[in-house]
């Protein structure tokens, strides 16, 4: 199966961006070489992760990213996105660690020698188990100290590096993390995760000014998730539990950062819920961004509930991916028109889009022709919002190749490269060398 879309598709055009993504705890290993990171913690916790695994080796990228950037080279992709790892790049005392610099620059430069663009983005929830030591995002601290990383990073890597995103979807790491606790560090009080998301959104816009005056021409901003919230029926009830999820789940990370306050629900907590925040807070969040990155992967359906500002459905008889995400790809277009007309939004980039299935490889190739079928039907429903005015530059499939998927360990496939983990070997997925034709065949722009 073959990727298209009209001639005259702005995403055929030859300057619309496409990528490939990861993030360094799923792929990297050489944990021997880093410093722990709650992820570690949480992987040696007995229940956390599905399989038991952890990411001590991983897809072994720390050894073997050279084949790794001549893979991503063969699939002719313009460019990266890839996370540094907190604790590898710094010591604990917040010194640069000699061995972790030099794996980030040859890598950088390693890309750049391929002519590929590399999307940095900073923290994509490895967070240095010392941190959280002390806090972690409860901390206020924690925040600071990821400006100074923010400064390290930035000064060290000079102009090797395209784009800087500060976090990778701080819905995950606030909610997932601290107040429902399936993620990393898997403490689960309300009151924390609306306090987690405070102090990441706050390290988000003090790492902004940080980069701004480090590197001013480098593109800077902030990646978020989506998961946009639709009402069972069309009952008063159930729209307005339908708008209060989203308020709660995806407005919350994207109001402060163009309109310096959190959505009004924020009044409706209860007074031990509501997070600190402290006078400049909302200025500093709201710090302007050069590019918005969103991820997208699936949509959620809401009903009202009698104990609960809303629930949600499990629909039956939808067509979901192999780790039970109903494919919608229409929300991916609704969501991008809604955010647009609500939003002065700067460029946006697809920073995520994929779909985990049960792909089998035999010595063959991979057959995952449901994979392709995803991107394809995402790709059009990109192409209807871009055509509704949205300023898209550029997508990024998620992933390059399988890795270490978060609570669900090595069970989901998320790549267009298989991974053969006994074996560390890489095999392009049908899906992959349908990416590579589509990105091949784009046209000049006129
Ligand atoms: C996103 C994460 C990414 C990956 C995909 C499937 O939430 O950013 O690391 O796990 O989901």
């Amino acid at each position: 199966m073959k990727l298209e879309l009209p001639h005259d598709s702005r995403l055929r055009q030859r300057d619309f961006l496409y990528g490939v993504a990861t993030a360094s705890f799923q792929i990297e290993g050489g944990a021997k070489h880093r410093q722990p990171c709650i992820w570690d913690t949480f992987c040696a916790t007995p229940g956390k992760v599905r399989d038991g695994s952890d990411g001590q080796v991983a897809c072994d990228h720390y050894h073997r990213w050279p084949e790794d950037l001549d893979l991503i080279q063969s699939l002719g992709v313009d460019a990266y996105r890839l996370s540094i790892s907190w604790g590898r790049l710094l010591n604990q005392d917040g010194s640069v660690n000699p061995d972790g610099a030099r794996f980030y620059l040859e890598l950088l430069d390693g890309l750049k020698a391929r002519g590929i663009k590399a999307f940095v983005t900073l923290y994509h929830w490895d967070l240095p188990q010392h941190l959280e030591d002390a806090g972690g995002w409860l901390n206020r601290d924690t925040a600071y100290r990821f400006a100074e990383y923010a400064d390290k990073a930035s000064r060290l890597f000079g102009d090797r590096v395209h784009a800087y995103a500060t976090l990778n979807e701080p819905f995950c790491s606030a909610y997932l993390g601290y107040e429902v606790g399936i993620h990393a560090p898997g403490l689960a009080q309300p009151a924390y995760g609306r306090q987690a998301a405070h102090h990441l959104l706050l390290a988000h816009g003090l790492a902004m000014a940080v980069l701004k005056r480090n590197c001013p021409d480098t593109p800077s901003g902030i990646v978020l998730n989506f998961t946009p919230c639709y009402p069972h029926s069309d009952s008063e009830g159930d729209r307005a539990a339908a708008a209060y999820a989203d308020d709660y789940i995806n407005q919350w990370y994207i109001r402060p950062l163009f309109e310096g306050r959190y959505p009004e629900i924020i009044e409706t907590l209860p007074e031990a819920v509501k997070p600190t925040i402290e006078p400049g807070d909302m200025d500093v969040i709201g710090h302007p961004l050069d590019f918005l990155g969103v991820n997208f992967y699936t949509r959620e359906v809401y009903q009202a509930a009698a104990d609960a500002p809303f629930q949600t459905v499990h629909l039956e008889a939808v067509e979901r991916t192999d780790i039970g995400w109903e494919v919608y790809p229409q929300a991916l277009t609704d969501l991008l028109v809604s955010l647009h007309r609500r939003y002065p939004l700067p460029p946006v980039y697809i920073t995520e889009n994929g779909a985990a299935m049960a792909d089998q490889w035999q010595g063959e190739g991979v057959q995952d022709e449901d994979r392709t079928r995803y991107y394809q039907r995402h790709l059009e429903a990109l192409h209807h919002a871009i055509e509704q005015g949205v300023d898209v530059r550029g997508y990024f499939a998620w992933s390059l190749m399988d890795n270490f998927e978060w609570a669900e360990g090595y069970l989901k496939r998320f790549g267009i490269v298989y991974v053969d983990y006994p074996s560390q070997r890489r095999i392009i997925k049908d899906s992959g060398l349908a990416y590579r034709d589509f990105i091949q065949s784009r046209t000049e722009t006129p």
